[in-house]
Formats: structure tokens, sequence, C-alpha cells
């Protein structure tokens, strides 16, 4: 099926005829594939008589030599899949089985993309990125402090360098463009923090996504937001690159380095909030972060600091 998609990547009619040629397979069986695709990944096809297939809009694929012809240095070598339950569940499987770490996960689709606390992630296929980075860690705790935070950055710098303006960063690791979300990250971990540990730094990107039925908040995407079509390889390339920068000055001098970097960038930076921990909430100001990345708060005047995957920020009705 993947190979008839790009087939018809390129936005052209196809004759059957060609298409069957191709692909070593009868008219009657590339038309079963078509019907297949509109039906399962969604795809709306033109079936124009006397021309032929033609997708309604134009597709690009993720490929490997693709990302590596965008990328100007290292690469991280990359398994991508068509369609997988979730970047991340794949990534901790292959690093059960031996997998060499640094690797990628990238999928065209996900059937069961994670969000944080619990949710889904809307994965629809090829249009937008999900991607998850292994990373070997045996520096202990200190070169997970601030982890995500730091991943947040890399994300805000790889899609302003496309020209997504206003965009943000809230407590602990959203991108937002004027509060609507343009992507999330979910670091999991396997191992010893103390000693020896994987981290998979899960990064899901609202790239060409137009329309969506799957998303209970306010979201929009790279494409929304510029007015063009991005090129998916182009970005993993981009995001591959600004990695490796934040991810290095972070190894070096720990995440109080990028404290005031993320901070500048911090969309509710002196807003009133109320902090979100399961049933509790806590009002407060926000005042920053700290140098492990934990969220600054005055309560009641008061400084507290609070950290911690299962939290989350709104802003207060008041502010
Ligand atoms: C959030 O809730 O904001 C975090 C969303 C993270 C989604 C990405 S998509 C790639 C990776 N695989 C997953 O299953 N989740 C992350």
């Amino acid at each position: 099926m993947l190979k008839l998609l790009k087939l018809l990547g390129d936005g052209r009619f196809h004759s059957g005829q060609d298409l069957g040629a191709a692909l070593g397979v009868s008219r009657s069986a590339v038309w079963k594939q078509l019907q297949h695709l509109e039906a399962e990944l969604n795809l709306p096809i033109h079936k124009v008589r006397g021309r032929g297939y033609q997708l309604a809009k134009p597709l690009s694929l993720l490929e490997e030599s693709a990302i590596v012809e965008h990328s100007q240095g290292e690469h991280w070598p990359a398994l991508i899949f068509d369609c997988i339950d979730s970047t991340n569940a794949q990534a901790l499987r292959a690093i059960a089985e031996g997998q060499v770490a640094p690797f990628l996960v990238l999928a065209e689709r996900q059937t069961a993309g994670r969000g944080r606390r619990g949710r889904q992630w809307a994965s629809p296929f090829a249009e937008n990125l999900y991607y998850s980075l292994v990373l070997r860690i045996d520096g202990g705790m200190r070169q997970l402090e601030g982890l995500s935070l730091v991943v947040g950055l890399a994300v805000l710098r790889a899609l302003q360098s496309f020209g997504v303006a206003e965009v943000g960063l809230k407590w602990p690791n959203d991108i937002l463009v004027n509060n609507q979300k343009i992507a999330g990250i979910l670091l999991e971990l396997v191992g010893d923090p103390a000693d020896v540990c994987h981290v998979v730094l899960g990064i899901g990107i609202n790239v060409n996504m137009q329309a969506t039925s799957e998303v209970d908040q306010q979201w929009t995407s790279m494409g929304r937001e510029t007015g063009v079509v991005i090129d998916r390889n182009q970005l993993v390339a981009r995001l591959n690159k600004s990695l490796q920068g934040y991810l290095g000055q972070h190894r070096q001098a720990g995440f109080g380095g990028l404290q005031h970097e993320w901070e500048q960038a911090h969309v509710w930076q002196g807003r009133p909030v109320s902090l979100i921990a399961g049933v509790n909430k806590i009002d407060g100001v926000v005042l920053g972060i700290d140098a492990q990345g934990a969220l600054r708060l005055a309560v009641d005047g008061v400084e507290k600091s609070f950290s911690g995957g299962e939290l989350s920020l709104r802003l207060r009705d008041d502010s």
C-alpha cells in the first residue's frame, strides 16, 4: 500500500493501468488498494474517467535518505514506521531488545499516541510529526534535571526556524501559539536514574494538520500558522540539529545555563495561574523556574517550588 502511496505522492494523475504495471498487480487490485487508502488512512483520492487517480493533496512521506540530505552534521539512525501504536512505546520495546542508543523512532501514524496525564495524542497519517529520540544517560540525576524543558526549547527554536511566529513555552513542556497547542513532549524513562538509564524524548508536532475532530483542546499547526506545507523530513533534520545543540549545552553546564533562556520563552511568566495536581489546585503567580526546572510560584506572597510530571498549569479566570 505504501508503494502505491509513493507513486501517487507527486499529486499528479496516474492511470490504473500504469499503477498496476508499476506494482505488478491487476487494475482491480489497484482499485482495492485505493479504497483501502481512502478508508483506512482517511486520504481523499480523485477518480476521473480517462485520467486515472490523484491524491487530493500531494503527500511526502518520511524517508531516512531525505532526512540525511537535509542534515548538515551528525544524524541519528531512524526506525521509521508506517503505522505503530506509539513511537514512545516502540522506543521502549527497542531498548528492551538491546537497540543501541542514540536512535530515533518515527511514524507516519500512531494508533495509540500517548500524551501527558494519560491523554491520547491525535496522530493522523502523514500530516504531523511523531518523533521519539532515545538517549542513554549514565551521568546520574544531573543529566535528567530540567531535561524535558530543554527539549521544549529545542522544539521551540526548530518551529521558529520555519517562520512560526508568537510561539512560546508553557511549563512544564507545552509549546503554544497564542494559547493554542502546536506541540507536546512526553518523556519516559527506564532503568536506574541514579546510575544508567534510557530516556525516551517523545515529541509530537502538529505540522500540516488543518482539521481534526480528535483534539479536545485549542490547537494549531505549523501549516496553519505559516500558510505553507512543511516538509517533514526537513523538520526532522532541523529538530535533530536543534536537539543536538541544546542537549550538548545541557550535558556540559546542566539546566542552570538554560534557565534564563527558558524563562524568556515562558508565555505565562508573571501571570496568575492555578497549578493542578489531580484534584488539588494551588493558586499563585508565576515567578519563573529554578535551576532544576521546577516551577516557582508566589503563593499567598510566599515563594514555593513545584515539580512532577502530573502537574499542569491553567491561567486563572481573574487574570
Ligand atoms: C502532551 O500531552 O503534550 C505530550 C504529547 C506527546 C506526543 C508524542 S507523539 C510522539 C511520541 N509518541 C507518543 O506516543 N507520544 C509522543
